[in-house]
């Protein structure tokens, strides 16, 4: 929530500046209580990138869809952590924990327009497989669908 306070940073431009997301939508979707009730329902995996153990860098969640398939729900890096590594080695253990649990196909659902999560996901291996409008409560959006087959599949 504070780095939504600052109007000149790069989660307040990215989401509300940008994407014409209203900040009361944004500041909810940020709130505790989504992310706890997030943390709760549909039985999700949340994963954590660490500095010397106790310092959070960025965090990641995965819901499992089904046997096979898990959607990565949300990869989230702080900004003064970006570009050095921490999201490409998050989403490795991820990857490595869902091949483990049996998880062959990973799905992760990105904008149209959220280039950097778009050039992210493809440099780490994902491929587009659907592109689609949605209705988002503050109004339609093009959503591209990512997709990454496992290794052992
Ligand atoms: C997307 C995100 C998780 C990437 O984390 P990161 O730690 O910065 O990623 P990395 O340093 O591992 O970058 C790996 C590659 O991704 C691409 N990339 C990452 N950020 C980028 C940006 N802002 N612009 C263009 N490409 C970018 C680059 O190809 C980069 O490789 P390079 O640095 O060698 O050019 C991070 O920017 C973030 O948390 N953004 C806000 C939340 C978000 O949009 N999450 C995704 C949708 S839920």
């Amino acid at each position: 929530m504070k780095l939504l306070e600052d109007k000149e940073g790069q989660v307040y431009q990215e989401n509300v500046t940008k994407f014409g997301i209203p900040e009361e939508y944004v500041r909810k979707a940020f709130a505790e209580e989504t992310l706890l009730e997030a943390a709760t329902t549909g039985n999700p995996t949340f994963y954590l990138a660490l500095e010397n153990r106790c310092k959070i860098l960025g965090f990641a969640q995965a819901i499992q869809r089904d046997a096979e398939t898990a959607e990565l729900d949300r990869i989230v890096v702080f900004p003064e952590h970006t570009r050095k590594g921490i999201g490409t080695q998050l989403l490795k253990r991820v990857l490595e924990d869902q091949e483990r649990k049996g998880t062959k196909t990973v799905v992760v659902n990105a904008g149209k327009e959220e280039t950097h999560a778009r050039k992210f996901y493809e440099k780490n291996g994902f491929e587009v497989v659907r592109q689609a409008i949605v209705e988002a409560p503050w109004g339609k959006i093009t959503l591209a669908t990512y997709q990454l087959r496992l290794r052992s599949v």
